[in-house]
């Protein structure tokens, strides 16, 4: 007798692990398939945001951050510290504690919520009636085990796009994995991409000491986000010693050295033939859906011309109790809003199998923030002033810098600003983006505010308490109606 399920999610990460304890909450007895492994071999839970994505990358962020703050930053406090010093394996064990506190976390989440946690890769089968039961066949090196379920939730996230140029090795050629598991500071280190990987990662590493060159194919950095911040973060970035982002270039060879370096051959903006020599290469072009090997061809789900598994505004397949959730699909590849996806579909599954007869919630990806963990850090939420313009909706800007809040002043942070865009004719926030300290915390109040339908008058009339960084946001929602008090 086969063992059977409500629910069987394939992925643990941040779409698959969530949905997994939200379907459990509800009374779904559910299991959560995940082939993850880590450096030593065993499973580990928690998918790339764990493993070798968010958690880690703030880990190395913050131990990075402090050392250039005792280099550069301390001298201004009056403080002096002699002989500073960085030891990258420990701080590499640091960063490896924390995922492990957090990947073992999951696990106890999982007995807590009484989730069936199987190790292995799962793939789905045609066989018997699927309408009623879908069979699972997991394999790990122990062997193969057989479930059943009636919904399937894919929540399998993504890979990095690798350049046919060089394949990663992870030696010289880094993916993410890569970049987060060096063992020493590489004197001249390359990054191909300018977006959040490689900015994140350039960010780590030439604060520890690396001359970082980023090449982008793009002719504007940071395109997805407002091009006032771009552009304002693009001058404060290139002012770093040590650090330098070419646009518009057209990588054309990448080769490894026998001096154990790597060159990268490219066109610049210029149109001028240009050869980088570095230590290792960070490759962060983008990441593709990971569907390989799961069975969703045999089993005709819909997937586009990019490999994203076809799903409709509430994650279902095309396939009867199919859903996919995350990475996979269509939207931003974020961990929050893969772990929205996935808690909406735990409660459609529990809606449908409980016979309620109700609406069902979908992601609003307008009102999913976005952050860049740079320093200065880069938020944003809801439309850019470039879309607004092409969608021809006129809309009011409120600004105001962190040079003039009294907390930013005394952190020593005070480059960038808060604007605000409101629409002209009913004074709805329309989209808010920031730059500066600690604005991957900030920018909740303006996803608050967005998902409330909030006008900036709503923002202006709420108390900020002082001193805060959050004054930065009140005064420019103020300052939409051009009445800032402290400019
Ligand atoms: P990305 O899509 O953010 O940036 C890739 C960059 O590479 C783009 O600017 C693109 O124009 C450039 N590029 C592509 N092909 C190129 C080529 N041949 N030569 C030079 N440049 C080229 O992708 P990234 O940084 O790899 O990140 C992958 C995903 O992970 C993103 O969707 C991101 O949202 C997510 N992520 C989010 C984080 C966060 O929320 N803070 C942190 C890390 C990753």
């Amino acid at each position: 007798m086969l063992k059977s399920f409500d629910v069987a999610i394939i992925g643990a990460g941040p779409g698959g692990y969530v949905a997994a304890i939200r379907c459990a909450q509800l009374g779904l007895n559910t299991v959560c398939i995940d082939e993850w492994e880590n450096a030593k071999g065993r499973p580990s839970l928690g998918g790339t945001c764990l493993n070798v994505g968010c958690i880690p990358s703030k880990a190395l962020l913050e131990s990075s951050e402090n050392f250039y703050s005792s280099m550069h930053k301390f001298k201004d406090h009056g403080i002096s510290i002699k002989g500073a010093s960085v030891d990258v394996p420990v701080m590499i064990s640091r960063k490896d504690k924390i995922v492990t506190t957090f990947t073992a976390g999951i696990a106890s989440l999982f007995k807590k919520n009484k989730v069936t946690s199987i190790h292995g890769k799962a793939i789905l089968k045609k066989e018997g009636d699927q309408t009623a039961e879908w069979t699972i066949e997991v394999k790990d090196k122990k062997g193969t085990e057989t479930i059943q379920a009636k919904h399937v939730i894919i929540a399998t996230g993504s890979t990095p796009r690798q350049l046919p140029l060089i394949p990663i090795d992870n030696d010289r050629i880094l993916d993410n994995t890569g970049a987060l598991a060096l063992t020493e500071i590489p004197k001249r280190l390359g990054v191909i991409g300018a977006g959040v990987i490689g900015l994140e990662m350039g960010s780590v590493w030439r604060r520890l000491g690396s001359e970082v060159t980023i090449l982008e194919a793009m002719p504007e950095f940071l395109m997805a986000a407002d091009q006032q911040i771009a552009k304002e973060a693009y001058k404060i970035f290139c002012k770093e010693p040590g650090l330098s982002i070419q646009t518009k270039v057209d990588i054309k060879k990448i080769k490894t050295t026998k001096k154990k370096g790597v060159v990268v051959e490219y066109i610049d903006a210029d149109n001028n033939p240009q050869k980088l020599e570095v230590d290792k290469l960070i490759v962060a072009v983008g990441r593709v859906p990971n569907t390989a090997g799961l069975g969703v061809e045999d089993l005709d789900v819909e997937t586009d011309e990019r490999g994203f598994i076809i799903v409709d505004d509430y994650c279902r397949t095309n396939v009867t109790n199919v859903y996919a959730v995350g990475d996979v699909v269509r939207g931003p590849m974020l961990a929050h809003k893969a772990s929205e996806e996935g808690v909406a579909v735990a409660e459609m599954i529990s809606a449908i199998e409980k016979g309620e007869e109700r609406e069902y919630e979908h992601v609003d990806f307008n009102t999913v923030p976005w952050v860049i963990y740079t320093s200065p850090e880069i938020a944003w939420v809801g439309k850019t002033e470039q879309q607004l313009e092409s969608e021809g909706i006129t809309y009011k800007v409120g600004q105001f810098p962190f040079m003039a809040n009294g907390r930013a002043r005394a952190l020593g942070e005070a480059a960038g600003f808060v604007k605000v865009l409101a629409d002209a004719t009913n004074d709805r926030i329309l989209g808010v983006h920031m730059m500066g300290p600690h604005v991957s915390e900030l920018i909740s109040e303006a996803v608050v505010a967005m998902a409330f339908s909030a006008s900036s008058e709503d923002l202006a009339r709420i108390i900020h308490a002082h001193p805060s960084l959050s004054e930065t946001l009140h005064e420019a929602a103020l300052a939409v109606d051009k009445r800032a008090l402290h400019i």
